[in-house]
């Protein structure tokens, strides 16, 4: 099931899902701010809590194919891939890419649980909000950074030839 990809790369099908994801996950978030900025701040809750909620099943689902399956394997072909894997092109992509998927994980939680706890239900702006639009904003340009290089890594690991 996972052997063959969709997108016609060396990826798998997971690998390519995950991929895809991210052409959904941003443009949600940049339309989840964007109803806080027009001020329908429960439409804001609603969308940024589905959009956690997607993100913790896409991670899970990431962290366990790799797991499982590995990626390497897939990426040895390409002309960014080397031993060792961690001072190759592949290798150092990947590592940004998780710095900034680990500090996202972080902030979104970190945000999610203050906004839950301290905007008034439904939620409206307040003592929270100087807070909150500092955080969220530093928050929304992570998971942005992290869908770039997780695309570059993609990229350079599974496309390139
Ligand atoms: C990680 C998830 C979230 C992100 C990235 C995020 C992002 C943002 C951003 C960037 C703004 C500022 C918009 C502007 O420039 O006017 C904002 C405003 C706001 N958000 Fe969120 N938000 C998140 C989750 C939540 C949740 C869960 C709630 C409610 C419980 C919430 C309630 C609000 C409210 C009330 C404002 C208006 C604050 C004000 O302008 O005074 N947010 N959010």
């Amino acid at each position: 099931m996972f052997i063959a990809g969709i997108l016609g790369t060396r990826a798998t099908t997971m690998l390519d899902l995950l991929f895809l994801a991210q052409f959904v996950i941003v443009p949600t978030m940049i339309y989840g701010i964007s109803r806080a900025k027009k001020q329908s701040y429960a439409d804001h809750k609603k969308i940024m809590l589905i959009l956690v909620a997607a993100l913790l099943v896409v991670v899970t689902c990431f962290e366990v194919h790799i797991q499982v399956y590995g990626w390497k394997q897939h990426a040895e072909a390409s002309p960014f891939f080397s031993e060792p894997v961690y001072q190759s092109g592949v290798g150092i992509t990947l590592l940004v890419h998780l710095a900034f998927a680990v500090s996202t994980a972080f902030l979104w939680i970190a945000v999610v649980i203050a906004a839950l706890r301290k905007f008034s239900k439904p939620p409206f702006p307040g003592a929270h909000s100087k807070w909150h639009r500092r955080w969220a904003k530093i928050a929304a340009v992570d998971m942005l950074a992290t869908a770039i290089t997780g695309c570059l890594f993609y990229y350079v690991a599974f496309w390139a030839t």
